[in-house]
């Protein structure tokens, strides 16, 4: 059996079809069942509450988490998420002796200027520290599709998107796809047990630029930095997840989150690299 923590989200639902293309029993595992492909088993749990863990990885070979604590509409932080959940999940699976692979984000590590970065370097930490315990990681850039699909969201009947700040930063893009053909198989290929693969794509784009892509428009509109910087202030005691999501798109304006995909080929030959924003959004 294989269990897909976060099985009903973009990336997981990819992984947990993928999976049973492939012959594999899948659970998939969530809080809530939303769309689920025909012949998944679905156990719903909350990695916040350590008690539904442990029932819902029952018998699993193999736990898969992508799971998210960045969406404002999730009620949950990335800390209580991305990090404590990953520990709960971790510690579930030591005690039934499943392979874990982890999702996680390409430059995690505990300074990053990214919150949710951070809380997967924990997470990534504690995995390879566990003892006993087999595991994979997987990193990914930021996935094109949700980009283009949250730009076309702020574009609305206005055809402008709205990008937060100047959006001159080059940042590495990569196909949804893509990453789930890699964790798919991280589930499955067991010389991938205790390493780690960065999944990015071959093009590091601007969001001026994702703009564009996904919406026609070369004129986006333009929330500046310092407006970002006081709504962050003053979100932060009344709408604590707004106010990471200003936090969040002042450091992808400005930090280094450029990449290199070649080197991740040269190990990886297997992995997939589209390129989709050069591709008719
Ligand atoms: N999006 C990106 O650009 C990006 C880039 C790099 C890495 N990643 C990583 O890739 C993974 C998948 O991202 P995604 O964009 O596909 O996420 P997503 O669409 O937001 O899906 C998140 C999934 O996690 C589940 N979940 C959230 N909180 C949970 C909780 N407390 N307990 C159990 N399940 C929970 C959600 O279902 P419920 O809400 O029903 O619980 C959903 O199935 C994540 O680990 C993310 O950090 C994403």
């Amino acid at each position: 059996m294989i269990t897909v923590v976060g099985g009903t989200g973009r990336l997981g639902r990819l992984v947990a079809a993928q999976l049973m293309d492939l012959g594999n029993e899948v659970r998939i595992v969530a809080r809530h069942a939303g769309d689920l492909p025909a012949g998944a088993e679905f156990v719903a749990a909350d990695m916040r509450d350590a008690s539904t863990i442990a029932p819902a990885l029952r018998g699993s070979a193999t736990v898969i988490s992508a799971i998210n604590g960045l969406d404002p509409a999730g009620g949950q932080s990335p800390a209580e998420v991305d990090r404590d959940g990953n520990l709960r999940l971790i510690a579930a699976a030591r005690d039934t002796g499943a392979h874990v692979v982890l999702m996680s984000i390409i430059g995690a590590r505990t300074d990053s200027p990214i919150e949710i970065a951070r809380m997967k370097a924990v997470a990534e930490q504690a995995l390879r520290d566990a003892h006993g315990l087999e595991w994979t990681i997987v990193r990914a850039a930021l996935f094109a599709e949700l980009w283009r699909d949250l730009l076309r969201q702020t574009a609305g009947r206005s055809g402008r998107p709205i990008v937060f700040g100047r959006g001159e930063n080059p940042i590495n893009v990569v196909s949804v796809a893509d990453v789930a053909q890699a964790v798919a198989r991280a589930a499955v290929d067991p010389s991938l047990r205790g390493r780690v693969i960065d999944v990015g794509g071959p093009r590091n784009v601007t969001m001026n630029e994702l703009a564009a892509w996904a919406t026609g428009s070369a004129k986006p509109r333009h929330v500046s930095r310092g407006m970002l910087r006081v709504g962050a202030v003053a979100a932060t005691p009344v709408r604590p997840a707004i106010a990471r999501l200003m936090r969040q798109a002042l450091a992808m304006d400005t930090a280094d989150l450029t990449f290199d995909p070649s080197f991740a080929h040269t190990e990886y030959p297997w992995l997939a690299s589209r390129d989709i924003v050069g591709s008719p959004g």
